[in-house]
């Protein structure tokens, strides 16, 4: 899970870098690009629709949730076919991650470390599925699809009911179990937000990436 945390900073990074860029090119289109066509021969300013199709990141308060729905049932049949065969029918894991299960296990010898016991934030499971799931096709579920399969994974974490349906507010209202069990490392070598290099620390608050 440290691997993940790590590899979505990572993404953030990396997008938030993609974004700029496309500003960057966006600014620098009219004089820029004409010249670097010119110059070069490839090339081209971003059009909006390419912006779009990179800005998805989905916040952990829930900023940046799309519209649309799904329903816990809904998501039933779209893991059965398309997440059972690496994570286990009921999310037990298989070549693929335990997705179920460990909660209030976290502090014990044996931590179990789940969607549902581990991670803080309901919506950056929405990110995390509809960017990189199923690992073979990943972004190939339309959001309806992402949302029902999400709470069919909090579903079986016993986390929402067999009959509820997901959006984006109702999704981000709930609190995960894990919610409160990051702490901040007090080690003063330690930077306390995640890519800064300054200060420990005592006299700083630590925030959290996802
Ligand atoms: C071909 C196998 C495969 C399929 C199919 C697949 N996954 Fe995964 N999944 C993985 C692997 C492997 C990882 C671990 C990836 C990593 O750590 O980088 C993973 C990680 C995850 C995680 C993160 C678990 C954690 O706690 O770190 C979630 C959530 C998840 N998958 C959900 C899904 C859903 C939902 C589907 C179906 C839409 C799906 N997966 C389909 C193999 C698969």
């Amino acid at each position: 899970m440290h691997a993940l945390k790590t590899s979505l900073a990572g993404t953030y990074a990396a997008r938030h870098a993609v974004a700029l860029l496309a500003c960057v090119a966006l600014l620098g289109a009219t004089a820029g690009a004409a010249h670097a066509e010119q110059k070069f021969g490839f090339g081209h300013p971003v059009t909006p629709e390419e912006i779009v199709a990179w800005d998805i990141n989905v916040f952990a308060d829930g900023r940046n949730l799309p519209d649309g729905s799904g329903t816990v049932t809904q998501g039933g049949a779209i893991y059965a076919q398309q997440c059972a065969s690496c994570h286990g029918s009921k999310g037990e894991g298989g070549s693929g991650d335990k997705l179920v299960g460990g909660i209030g296990k976290l502090a014990s010898g044996k931590p179990v470390k789940t969607v549902g016991s581990y991670w803080p934030y309901a919506p950056t499971l929405f990110d995390y599925i509809r960017r990189a799931m199923p690992l073979t096709a990943p972004q190939s579920l339309n959001n309806e699809q992402v949302y029902a399969v999400t709470a069919y994974l909090l579903h079986l974490n016993g986390l929402v009911e067999q009959d509820a349906r997901l959006d984006a507010k109702s999704l981000a209202a709930i609190k995960m179990p894990n919610r409160d069990g990051f702490v901040p490392d007090p080690r003063p070598d330690v930077p306390q937000t995640p890519g800064s290099t300054d200060k420990p620390a005592s006299d700083k608050t630590a925030t959290q990436s996802q």
